[in-house]
């Protein structure tokens, strides 16, 4: 980043208090030894980016279906989730879950047989989409995680196993996962991100997802907040994201997510 977008940036978090809070979880995280390379400036400056195009999330699927039709998904599935929660071992300090409603709502809509998601955790986006291709003939949905701290017990806990005749987990990195999904299943209608969140990890698989997309697939990428890697790649192929804010509720924090709309 240059000096001048840095200023930019540095000035634009000054007039707006509303991010004071952010602006200081970046300055500490900066320090966190355990986060390697963290660049302060880009996340807050990749922040800055998501907020000046934000919608909500409703407001971002009428944009890419031009229907109202929304379902409340935490609501509709409370028994699932509750279930899911009550589970031994699950915390929600640990890899917060995903767009949930967003995802299952595109799913439905666009009749979803063929997804790939990256990031799987405890399973809810797993299990959001699932509960999307449960009674759709032919359809499956391939994951690809590497167990956190080597727990493979835990990944994709919170899915029931009446939903799991449709879902391949591949327990491996991206870079070996990811290739051997696509082996499988190519012309997707969807695919969600939520693995790597590094910049570079993020902009090579994102290729290769956004690649095996079909017509008017669906690309979703979370936490785009993190750094500038969606802009810069959306940038990269000449796309308009659209990006909206998910608000914090049971299951995750407040963060941003990106869609692409393959044409
Ligand atoms: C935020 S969590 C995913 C949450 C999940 N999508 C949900 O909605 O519950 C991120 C996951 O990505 C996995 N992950 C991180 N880096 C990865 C990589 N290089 N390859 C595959 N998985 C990775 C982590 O193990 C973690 O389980």
């Amino acid at each position: 980043m240059s000096v001048y977008d840095k200023l930019t940036t540095f000035s634009w978090y000054l007039y707006s208090p509303k991010f004071y809070g952010e602006f200081w979880r970046c300055f500490r995280k900066q320090f966190d030894p355990t986060i390697p390379s963290y660049s302060m400036f880009e996340r807050i400056s990749a922040i800055k980016w998501c907020e000046e195009r934000a919608v909500d999330s409703k407001s971002a699927f009428y944009k890419i279906t031009n229907q109202r039709d929304y379902i409340d998904f935490l609501e509709e599935y409370k028994d699932v989730i509750e279930a899911g929660m009550n589970k031994e071992g699950f915390t929600r300090e640990v890899g917060g879950a995903a767009d949930l409603e967003f995802i299952y709502n595109i799913s439905n809509y666009l009749k979803a047989t063929k997804v790939i998601e990256t990031g799987v955790a405890f399973g809810w986006s797993s299990l959001a989409i699932l509960l999307s291709l449960k009674d759709r003939a032919n359809s499956s949905l391939i994951s690809v995680d590497i167990p956190y701290k080597g727990r493979e017990d835990i990944v994709g806990m919170v899915v029931p196993s009446d939903l799991r005749a449709k879902w391949r987990l591949i327990l491996k990195p991206d870079r070996e996962g990811v290739p051997l999904a696509l082996q499988s299943m190519d012309q997707l209608d969807m695919c969600h991100y939520d693995s790597d969140k590094t910049y570079a990890g993020r902009v090579s698989t994102y290729d290769l997802l956004w690649n095996s997309l079909r017509k008017d697939g669906v690309f979703i990428s979370d936490d785009i907040g993190d750094n500038l890697a969606f802009r810069d790649y959306c940038q990269s192929i000449n796309k308009t994201p659209i990006v909206f804010k998910l608000e914090e509720n049971r299951l995750t924090r407040t963060k941003y997510v990106g869609v692409l709309v393959k044409e």
